[in-house]
C-alpha cells in the first residue's frame, strides 16, 4: 500500500512528536485526541518545534509551511481510522487502552492499513490478537524528544508480515529517522537497557554512594551519555519508568525489580518535570535542585 495519510492517536508528548515527524515527512497527518486542550497544546508545540527547526537550520521554511498545511486534528478515532493508511497509537502505556484501540482499528480502518503501536515495552502480539489482521500489526517505538531523536525501533511480532516491516522502514525513513527491527520481547532493545541503567542509578542514590548530581555527571562525562539517568527519568516521567520496570520485572525477572526509592518518589507525586518535581526540583526558575 502506498501510504498517503498517517493517523496518530493521542496528542500527548509522543503523539505530537510523531505527528510532527509524519507531516515533515510529507504525509497528510491527522492527530487525534479526546481532550480538546491536549490537541491545542499539541498543535502549538508542533508549530513551535517547526519554528525551532527552521531557526536551527534543520528544517527549510517551505517544509515548515507544507508540514503545517498537512496536519489536521480530530476528536474521533473512528474518523481517523477511515482516512488513514498508517495508524499509530500513542496513548498512555496501559494495555487495556491499547487493546480497546486495536479493536477500533480493526473495526474501522481500511483493509490494507498498517496498525502500529508506539508502546515502549508492551506486547504487540496481544494488541494484534484483537484484530483479524495480525500481519498488519507492528510496533513503531519513537523516542522523546521526537524532533531531536533519530531512532525508531520497529517491533516485529511473530505474525507481522515482511510487507508491513518494509512499509515501516519506508515511513520511518521519510520521517527522517533511522530504523532498527527487533523481534518482539519485553522492552525491545532500548527500553530494556535504559530501565536497568536507571534502576541501578536509583540503587546507588538510595545506598548513598554518590549524589544525584554526581551520578548524572559521572555518566555524562565518564561514559558520554547525553543526559544523566536522573535528568532522563525526570524527562520521561518516574511513573512511566516505574510501570516499565514492573512490567520487565514480571516478564524478565528479578534484575528488573524496581528500586524502593523510585516507588517512594512516585507515591509522593514526584513524577518528574511534568509535575515540577522528580529527582530534581523544577519549581523555581533557577537551575533544578535535588
Ligand atoms: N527539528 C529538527 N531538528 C532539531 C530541532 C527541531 N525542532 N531542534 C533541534 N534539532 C536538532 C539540532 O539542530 C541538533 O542537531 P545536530 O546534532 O545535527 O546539531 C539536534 O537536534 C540536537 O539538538 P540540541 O542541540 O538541542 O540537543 P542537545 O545537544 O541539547 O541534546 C537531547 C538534547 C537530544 C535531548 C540529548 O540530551 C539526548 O539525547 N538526551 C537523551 C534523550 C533520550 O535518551 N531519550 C529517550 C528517552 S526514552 C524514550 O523516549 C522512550 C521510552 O520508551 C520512554
Amino acid at each position: 500500500m502506498d501510504v498517503k495519510t498517517v493517523g496518530v492517536i493521542g496528542a500527548g508528548t509522543m503523539g505530537r512528536g510523531i505527528a510532527y515527524a509524519a507531516a515533515l515527512g510529507g504525509y497528510r497527518t491527522i492527530l487525534e485526541d479526546v481532550m480538546p486542550e491536549t490537541l491545542a497544546k499539541g498543535m502549538a508545540w508542533i508549530k513551535q518545534s517547526l519554528d525551532e527547526g527552521v531557526s536551527r537550520g534543520k528544517v527549510e521554511s517551505s517544509s515548515r509551511n507544507t508540514a503545517l498545511a498537512l496536519i489536521e486534528t480530530s476528536s474521533s478515532v473512528e474518523n481517523v481510522c477511515r482516512e488513514a493508511d498508517f495508524l499509530i497509537e500513542a496513548v498512555p502505556e496501559e494495555m487495556e487502552l491499547k487493546l480497546e484501540l486495536f479493536t477500533l482499528f480493526d473495526k474501522f480502518a481500511k483493509p490494507e492499513a498498517v496498525l502500529a503501536s508506539n508502546t515502549s515495552s508492551l506486547s504487540v502480539s496481544e494488541m494484534a490478537e484483537m484484530t483479524y489482521r495480525p500481519e498488519l500489526c507492528v510496533g513503531m517505538h519513537f523516542f522523546n524528544p521526537v524532533p531531536k531523536m533519530r531512532l525508531i525501533e520497529v517491533v516485529r511480532a511473530p505474525k507481522t508480515s515482511d510487507k508491513t516491516i518494509a512499509i515501516c522502514r519506508e515511513v520511518g525513513s521519510r520521517m527522517g529517522k533511522e530504523v532498527v527491527v527487533v523481534k518482539e520481547s519485553p522492552g525491545f532493545i532500548t527500553t530494556r537497557v535504559n530501565a536497568l541503567i536507571g534502576n541501578e542509578a536509583f540503587a546507588m542514590l538510595e545506598a548513598g554512594i554518590a549524589s544525584a548530581e554526581d551520578i548524572d555527571k559521572a555518566l555524562k562525562l565518564g561514559l558520554n551519555h547525553p543526559m544523566g539517568p536522573f535528568e532522563l527519568v525526570d524527562l520521561v516521567g518516574l511513573d512511566v519508568r516505574l510501570s516499565i520496570l514492573e512490567y520487565l520485572h514480571s516478564t524478565l525477572g528479578e534484575k528488573y525489580k524496581p528500586n524502593p526509592l523510585i516507588k517512594k518518589l512516585v507515591a509522593e507525586g514526584r513524577l518528574g518535570r511534568k509535575t515540577g518535581r522528580g529527582v530534581y526540583d523544577y519549581s523555581s526558575p533557577s537551575e533544578p535542585k535535588k
